[in-house]
């Protein structure tokens, strides 16, 4: 009778081990599924919007053309984000320090910034131009020597200037953001701002009453935009897989178009 009680009880045992095992497999199975969005976590993209057409606020929202290139590349490569407006600055400091996850603001590739940080190819090529008043003598980079020029600190077009008028010269006046240096520009403090093409002449085109104009120099460097990631980041090959997708599939071009009025040059995206 004992033998029987001891054998009932490790039967017991036994099945509840197996029910527990079971259970255990199909809670797995459950969570499965769930591990792959999981993984793609919801992202963190940050901006510094006050650079039209490429980002700036409408209202409590961002818009412009990074803002369309950023939301079609995680649509495509499957991420849910929130695009927060953090600044130049912070978004650098946010990115080093891995609390942001995608940095998109016109920012050039360069070798300096890749010491620090890794970037998804190129989307976009760029070149700094000079906005000075229409009636300006300024022709040239090289016509910048002697004169004030407010740029946006930190940036390529701070790099420019600094080229031209040589480093720590306090004739370069350096704001925390582009539209603080054209409105330095506009009340008589600076000769000339120093900015990627597209916000210049965005800004010429949308302002005839300012009376204000775009100087070209064909020797300042072409530049090219990326997505800025912490270095490391797991997301690269998602984001630049996604990247060449919307070029393929003319998602680009046709966000390009809405945005710029005419067709990108894919050509030089794809070298
Ligand atoms: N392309 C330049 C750079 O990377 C300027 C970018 C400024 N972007 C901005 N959203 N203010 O330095």
């Amino acid at each position: 009778m004992k033998k029987k009680t001891w054998r009932a009880t490790l039967f017991s045992l036994a099945i509840g081990l197996l029910m527990l095992v079971s259970a255990c497999g199909s809670t797995e199975k459950v969570n499965s599924g769930e591990t792959d969005s999981k993984e793609k976590e919801k992202l963190r993209v940050v901006t510094d919007a006050a650079y039209a057409p490429m980002e700036s606020m409408d209202g409590d929202k961002i818009v412009g053309f990074d803002v369309d290139i950023v939301d079609a590349v995680l649509k495509e490569a499957g991420y849910d984000y929130e695009l927060v407006h953090v600044g130049w600055d912070p978004l650098f400091v946010e990115l080093k320090s891995k609390r942001a996850d995608i940095g998109i603001s016109s920012i050039t590739i360069d070798e300096d910034r890749k010491q620090t940080y890794d970037f998804s190819l190129p989307y976009f090529e760029s070149i700094n131009k000079i906005l000075v008043p229409e009636d300006s003598n300024i022709q040239s980079g090289a016509d910048l020597k002697g004169k004030t020029v407010a740029v946006q600190n930190g940036t390529t077009g701070q790099t420019v200037a600094e080229g031209i008028l040589g480093k720590n010269n306090k004739d370069i006046k350096k704001f925390e953001n582009n539209v603080l240096a054209i409105m330095e520009l506009l009340k008589g403090g600076a000769d000339a701002v120093v900015a990627d093409n597209a916000v210049v002449e965005e800004y010429v085109k949308n302002n005839p009453n300012k009376k204000l104009k775009v100087v070209t120099d064909s020797s300042f460097p072409s530049e090219f935009y990326g997505m800025m990631l912490p270095k490391g980041s797991k997301i690269k090959e998602d984001l630049d897989k996604a990247i060449k997708k919307i070029v393929e599939n003319g998602t680009y071009a046709d966000t390009y178009k809405k945005v710029f009025g005419s067709e990108p040059n894919l050509q030089e995206l794809e070298k």
